[in-house]
C-alpha cells in the first residue's frame, strides 16, 4: 500500500478549466488540438490532470510511462468505461474482454494468428485487390471515387474471406450498411454528452438494435452451418479464421468455445479487423497523392521486387521494406487507433507522481507519433523516420500504433502484410490524384478518419 501526503499529490500538473466544464469543451471541439496544447505545456512533466465529463483523468505523455502501463505493470490497469461502447456490440470478445477470461480467449485465439496461418492468406488478398483493379478498369476514369469507401469495402471482403473463406459471400449481403450505423452510433455515443440507454427507443437505438441484430444474425447462422457441417464429418477443415477458434481447445480444461464466445470473438476480429486497416490505406493513397516522390520510390521497389506482372508470396513481401515504411510511417501521422483509456486497479506511480486506484489514464498514441524528441520531421512525411538507423535509439513505446505490452493488437501483423500487399498492387498500376480542394483533416472518432470523403481519380500509369 502506497501512501501519499497531500502535498504530493497536489504537485500533479492540472490543465486550466472552466469551473462549469472542466476541460470537456476544449477537449471535444477539437481533440487533437486540444491534445497538441497539452503536450506543449505539460510535455516536459509527463503528466498532466484533466476534468472531462466531470471525472479526473491523467494524460500520459512519455514512452517510459505508456511503457509502464500498457507493459510493465499492465496487470495494474483495465481498460477504461469507453471501451463499455463498443462492448455493447463486441459482448465479451478479445477487445473488450479482462483478466483471466481475457487470458484464456487471447491464448486459443492467438494460433489463428501465427505465421503459417498468415502465409495461406496472400493469395485470397492478393485476388481481392486484382478484383478491385478490374472493377476500376471498367470505370469511368474522369469520374472521381470515395477512397474512403473503396478501401472500406476491400478491407471488409478481406477480413470476410479471412474468417469465413468464400463460402458465405451470399449471406453478407447488406451487412456493411448494418456495420456503417453500429460505427456511426459508436462515435456518436463517444461523442455525445446526453445517452439514452439503449432500452429508450429513439431513432439511433433502434436502428443501432436493428443492425447489431442482422450482423449477429449472419454470423450465428455461419457459426452455426459450421458446426452442421462438423456434425456432417468431423474432418471438415477450412483454412480461416473461424476454422481455428472453432477447434481452438483449452490447454489444461480441454474446452473449447461455445456459440457466444465464438460469436463474440469474431465479430470482435470482424470489426477491429477492417475499419483501422481501411483508413491506413485511405491515409496511405492521400500521403502518396501529395508526395510524388516517395509514390515513385515506392513504384520503383515494387518493380523491382514482384516485377510488372508478379504477385506478392509471404517470402517476397518482406522485401517489400520501403513500403513497408511507408506504411509505418502512414500509421504514425494518422494512428487509426489515436488514442486509449485505462483505469488503475491499484496505486502506481507515473513520471515521479502517484496515482491512486480508480485514476483514470489517457494514452494518446497521436501524441507520441508527432512529439519532436523522438521524430526529426514530426509533422511531415518522410518514411526515412523508418530506416534501421533512425530507429534504433527511439523508444519503442514513441511508436505503438497497435498498441503494447499483453493487449497489443492480435492481428498486427495481419494488417501490415495486408496493407503492404494492397498498396504494391495498387501503386504498381495506379497513379491516384486528389480531386483538387479536397484536402482533408483527421476526425478523431472512435478511429481516426479523413474528415472528408477521400475523392480521387485513378490513372493507370504509364510505362
Ligand atoms: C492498421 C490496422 C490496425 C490497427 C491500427 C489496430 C490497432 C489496435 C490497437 C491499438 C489495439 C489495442 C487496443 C487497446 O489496448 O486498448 C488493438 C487490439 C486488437 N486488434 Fe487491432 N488494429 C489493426 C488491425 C487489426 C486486425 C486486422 C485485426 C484482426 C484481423 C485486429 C484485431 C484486434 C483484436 C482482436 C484486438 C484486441 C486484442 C486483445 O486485447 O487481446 N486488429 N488493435
Amino acid at each position: 500500500m502506497m501512501n501519499y501526503s497531500k502535498s504530493a499529490l497536489s504537485t500533479i500538473p492540472k490543465a486550466k478549466k472552466n469551473p462549469f466544464f472542466g476541460n470537456t469543451l476544449d477537449f471535444v471541439r477539437n481533440p487533437l488540438s486540444f491534445l497538441e496544447k497539452m503536450q506543449k505545456e505539460f510535455g516536459e512533466a509527463g503528466l498532466v490532470k484533466l476534468n472531462l465529463v466531470n471525472r479526473d483523468f491523467f494524460l500520459v505523455l512519455t514512452p517510459e510511462d505508456t511503457k509502464h502501463v500498457l507493459q510493465e505493470n499492465n496487470r495494474n490497469y483495465h481498460k477504461s468505461e469507453a471501451y463499455k461502447v463498443l462492448a455493447i456490440f463486441l459482448g465479451n470478445g478479445l477487445l473488450t474482454s479482462e483478466g483471466d477470461f481475457w487470458r484464456r480467449q487471447r491464448k486459443l485465439a492467438q494460433p489463428a494468428f501465427y505465421k503459417q496461418r498468415l502465409a495461406l492468406m496472400v493469395e485470397m488478398m492478393n485476388e481481392e485487390v486484382m478484383n478491385l483493379l478490374k472493377r476500376w478498369e471498367q470505370h469511368t476514369k474522369n469520374e472521381a471515387l470515395d477512397m474512403s469507401e473503396e478501401m472500406l469495402n476491400l478491407t471488409l471482403r478481406i477480413v470476410t474471406k479471412a474468417l469465413f473463406s468464400t463460402d458465405v459471400k451470399h449471406r453478407l449481403g447488406g451487412i456493411s450498411e448494418s456495420l456503417n450505423e453500429i460505427m456511426h452510433f459508436a462515435d456518436n455515443t463517444l461523442k455525445s454528452f446526453i445517452r439514452f440507454p439503449l432500452h429508450i427507443p429513439t431513432p439511433r437505438n433502434q436502428r443501432f438494435k436493428r443492425a447489431v441484430e442482422k450482423v449477429e444474425a449472419v454470423i450465428y447462422s455461419i457459426i452455426e452451418g459450421r458446426r452442421e457441417e462438423l456434425k456432417q464429418d468431423e474432418n471438415v477443415r477450412y483454412d480461416d479464421l473461424l476454422d481455428m477458434l472453432i477447434h481452438a481447445k483449452d490447454e489444461e480444461t480441454g474446452e473449447t468455445m461455445n456459440n457466444q464466445q465464438l460469436r463474440d470473438e469474431v465479430t470482435t476480429i470482424f470489426m477491429a479487423g477492417h475499419e483501422t486497416t481501411a483508413n491506413a490505406l485511405s491515409w496511405a493513397l492521400y500521403l502518396l497523392s501529395k508526395n510524388t516522390d516517395v509514390a515513385q520510390k515506392l513504384r520503383e521497389e515494387i518493380n523491382t521486387v514482384l516485377g510488372e506482372d508478379g504477385m506478392p508470396t509471404f517470402e517476397n513481401v518482406r522485401e517489400l521494406r520501403y513500403t513497408l515504411q511507408v506504411v509505418q510511417e502512414v500509421m504514425r501521422l494518422y494512428p487509426p487507433a489515436w488514442i486509449m483509456g485505462r483505469k488503475a486497479l491499484g496505486e502506481d506511480q507515473l513520471s515521479g507522481h502517484p496515482i491512486e486506484a480508480n485514476t483514470y489514464l489517457i494514452l494518446p498514441i497521436y501524441l507520441l507519433h508527432r512529439n519532436p524528441a523522438y521524430w526529426q520531421r514530426p509533422n511531415e512525411f518522410y518514411p526515412d523516420h523508418f530506416l534501421p538507423e533512425n530507429t534504433k535509439n527511439r523508444p519503442t513505446y514513441a511508436y505503438i500504433p497497435f498498441g503494447g505490452g499483453p493487449r497489443m493488437c492480435v492481428g498486427n501483423n495481419f494488417a501490415l502484410m495486408e496493407m503492404q500487399i494492397v498498396l504494391a498492387l495498387l501503386i504498381r498500376k495506379m497513379d491516384f490524384l486528389l480531386v483538387e480542394k479536397n484536402e482533408t483533416k483527421p476526425d478523431p472518432l472512435v478511429t481516426l478518419r479523413p474528415k472528408k470523403a477521400l475523392k480521387m481519380k485513378i490513372k493507370t500509369v504509364d510505362r
